[in-house]
C-alpha cells in the first residue's frame, strides 16, 4: 500500500481533511453537491414549495461530516468512491430532514440554521414536516440505487434512521431508563439520536467499498464512538460559542434543560471525554493502513472544531 503524504490543501472546515494521494476534500464535496442537487431535482413534478423547501433544507450549507466519511471510508477500505456516493447522498438527506423536524416548534424550537431560517420559519410549520418526510423518502430512493447491494444499504439507513429517531424522542420528552445513572442516560439518548446515523454513515461507506465483515465492524465501531464524540462536542459549542458564530442558537440547551455532556460532566471533563473518545475512535481503526489517514485527520479536526 502506497504511503500516503501529509495535506498541503489548506484547511478551514472540519471537513476539510485530505492526504496526499487521498481525494481531496473539494473534490469529495463537489461530489456530494452534484449528487444532491441531481436527485432532488430529478423528482417527477413536486409541488414547487415542497421543492423549495427541501432544496433549502438541503442545499443551504453544512459540514457534509457524514457523506465525507461515507466516502472516505469507501477509500480507506480500498474500494471507490463512485460507489458510495449514492449511500452518502442518502445519509446527508435523512440528517437533512432530521435537522428539518429537530428545529420545529413541537421540538428544539429554533429559528437559526446553518446562518439562515430554519425551514419552519422560511416557509411554514406543514411544509417543514411535508419537506421533511420528503426527504427520508428520497434518501431512501438513493440508498435504493447504491451499485453495491442496494438492498442491505437501505435496511441499514432506515434501520439507523429509527435509532435517530427513538434518540429524539428521549431527547425530546424523556424516557431513559430513570434507574440508570444521568451519565448513561445520556450516553444512550446520543448514541441514539446522532451515534446512529454517522455508525451507519462508515459502515455504508466500508459496504459500498467491498469490505470484509471484520472491516466493516471496525468502520462501525469507529463510527458509534465518533458520533458520540460528534455530539459532546455540539454540547460543548452550545455553552461555549456564539450564535453568530455557530450560525445556530447557542446557549438552547441549557435553558431547555437538556442532558447534556456540559450538564454531567461540566465544561472541563466534557473536554477530557472528548479526548478520551478521539482516542478510542482512533484505536478502532488501526489496523487499516496509512490508506485510512484521512479519517484519521478527520477525527483530528472534530475534536477540535469550533462550529
Ligand atoms: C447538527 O449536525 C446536528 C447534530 C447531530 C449535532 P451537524 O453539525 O453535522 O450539522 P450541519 O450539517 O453541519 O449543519
Ligand atoms: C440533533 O441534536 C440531533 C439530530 C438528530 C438532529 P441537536 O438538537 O443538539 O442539534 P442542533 O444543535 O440543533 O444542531
Ligand atoms: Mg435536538
Ligand atoms: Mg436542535
Ligand atoms: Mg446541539
Amino acid at each position: 500500500m502506497p504511503s500516503t503524504p501529509p495535506s498541503t490543501e489548506s484547511s478551514s472546515s472540519p471537513c476539510d481533511s485530505s492526504a496526499g494521494s487521498a481525494p481531496a476534500t473539494s473534490t469529495l464535496l463537489d461530489k456530494i453537491e452534484r449528487a444532491l442537487a441531481d436527485r432532488l431535482d430529478a423528482q417527477p413534478d413536486p409541488p414547487p414549495r415542497l421543492l423549495a423547501a427541501a432544496r433549502h433544507a438541503v442545499l443551504g450549507g453544512g459540514k457534509r461530516l457524514r457523506p465525507i466519511l461515507c466516502l472516505r471510508a469507501a477509500v480507506a477500505v480500498g474500494g471507490r468512491i463512485e460507489d458510495a456516493v449514492d449511500v452518502a447522498s442518502a445519509v446527508e438527506f435523512v440528517h437533512a430532514f432530521s435537522l428539518v423536524h429537530d428545529d420545529l416548534p413541537a421540538l428544539d424550537d429554533d429559528d437559526l440554521r446553518r446562518g439562515r431560517p430554519t425551514v419552519h420559519k422560511a416557509f411554514d410549520e406543514a411544509t417543514a414536516i411535508l419537506a421533511g418526510d420528503f426527504l427520508l423518502a428520497v434518501a431512501a430512493q438513493s440508498a435504493a440505487a447504491s451499485p453495491v447491494d442496494a438492498g442491505r444499504a437501505t435496511r441499514e439507513l432506515l434501520a439507523a434512521t429509527n435509532e435517530m429517531i427513538f434518540g429524539q424522542l428521549q431527547d425530546t420528552l424523556g424516557g431513559t431508563d430513570p434507574s440508570l445513572p444521568e451519565a448513561d442516560q445520556l450516553r444512550a439518548i446520543h448514541a441514539r439520536k446522532t451515534g446512529a446515523l454517522i455508525a451507519v454513515s462508515c459502515r455504508l461507506g466500508a459496504l459500498a467499498g467491498r469490505a470484509d465483515e471484520p472491516t466493516v465492524a471496525a468502520l462501525d465501531r469507529f463510527g458509534g464512538v465518533l458520533g458520540q464524540m460528534f455530539q459532546a462536542v455540539d454540547d460543548l459549542l452550545d455553552e461555549t460559542q456564539t450564535t453568530e458564530h455557530l450560525g445556530k442558537a447557542a446557549g438552547k440547551d441549557r435553558e431547555a434543560g437538556k442532558l447534556t455532556y456540559p450538564r454531567i460532566h461540566g465544561i472541563e471533563g466534557t473536554r477530557r471525554l472528548i479526548e478520551s473518545m478521539r482516542e478510542s475512535s482512533l484505536a478502532a481503526i488501526s489496523d487499516l493502513g496509512l490508506v485510512a489517514d484521512p479519517l484519521r485527520d478527520l477525527v483530528e479536526d472534530l475534536a477540535v472544531r469550533t462550529r
